[in-house]
């Protein structure tokens, strides 16, 4: 087995090839032929002697129920959902974990007797991925988000809240989903110390100020997954003393963030962690078993 594998479509799901191992488990976006984790979980699959194959399935926005129904039917255990399906995804499986429904996403969906369980891995890997990278539990931590809005910031500012976080700064482009993420955290967390900054307030003094209060910066936008991208800090803004978590991560290089920090000399992680321990937790989810870390992480290590 090619534990890459190439990537399916939509209109494959129909009449699904058949593989060896065969294909029980899958990772659902548009685009999906970047995603690494065919090559974290099919060593996982092997190392467990487990007989099923993990692809990868293009589908586009709209279409990520009869997705699901087409999987259910091809007989599928288990699915991973990525950009922009996330959302889409909550609206369509059959029961919704509650760390999901808070979350307001789901990026795993188990399929168990014919009907579809959502849950959302990213925050509890954001939360062990923190800890494994830093020796540290976000409970202790002034927090500042960039791209609180997006689906990634909102698992991770929900799920650091939950952790017992008692400092959120919130950072995003638009204001909109600002104010509503703050109307419905603020009587969850009446002792949560909740700073907004919007639109304009991204500019560079303002942020340097905020840093000044923080001690962990979380990138979760999209920017720095393009080589053309501007990057999410002014140069200068990090400094040595700050923990610095990119969600965003780049096959065969780093993301400016992680390089910034890396001159600041500042301790920092990107993506890869995120996808290794969100991964492992999916895998938990499927099997019921912890999941095989090290091969996980040596899959992935090899695929980048
Ligand atoms: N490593 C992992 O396992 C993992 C897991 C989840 C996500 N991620 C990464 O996290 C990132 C975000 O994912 P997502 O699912 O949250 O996507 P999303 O829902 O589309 O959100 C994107 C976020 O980025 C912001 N943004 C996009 N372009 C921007 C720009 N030019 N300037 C400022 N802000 C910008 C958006 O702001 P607006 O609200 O203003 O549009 C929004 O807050 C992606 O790079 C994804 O790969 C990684």
């Amino acid at each position: 087995m090619d534990v890459a594998s190439p990537f399916y479509t939509f209109d494959q799901l129909l009449d699904f090839p058949v593989l060896t191992p065969p294909a029980r488990l899958a990772v659902i976006g548009d685009p999906i032929s970047h995603s690494k984790s065919p090559q974290m979980h099919n060593p996982a699959l092997m190392d467990r002697g487990i007989d099923a194959q993990y692809v990868r399935v293009q589908v586009p926005v709209g279409s990520v129920a009869e997705a699901f129904r087409r999987f259910r039917e091809a007989g599928f255990l288990g699915i991973n959902v990525t950009i922009p399906h996330k959302f889409e995804a909550l609206e369509a499986v059959d029961e919704l974990d509650p760390l999901a429904e808070r979350l307001g996403a789901v990026n795993t969906v188990a399929i168990r007797d014919g009907r579809l369980f959502g849950y959302n891995t990213d925050g509890p890997g954001f939360l062990r991925s923190l800890k494994e990278a830093f020796q540290v539990e976000v409970k202790d931590l002034r927090v500042l988000i960039l791209g609180a809005g997006g689906g990634a910031g909102k698992a991770v500012l929900q799920q650091s809240a939950m952790a017992g976080c008692r400092h959120l700064t919130l950072v995003n482009r638009s204001s909109e989903k600002l104010q509503s993420l703050a109307a419905d955290l603020r009587p969850l967390y009446p002792d949560l110390e909740l700073t907004l900054l919007m639109g304009e307030d991204w500019k560079d003094s303002t942020i340097r100020t905020a840093l000044m209060e923080t001690d962990l910066l979380i990138n979760a936008t999209s920017l720095g997954m393009k080589e053309t991208d501007a990057p999410a800090l002014p140069e200068g803004a990090i400094l040595s003393r700050h923990l610095i978590y990119d969600m965003v991560y780049r096959a065969g290089g780093e993301t400016p963030l992680i390089r910034q920090a890396r001159e600041a000399g500042a301790r920092c992680t990107d993506g890869m962690s995120l996808l290794l321990h969100q991964g492992a937790v999916s895998f938990e989810h499927w099997f019921n078993r912890p999941a095989p870390l090290e091969v996980m992480r040596a899959g992935l290590q090899a695929a980048v």
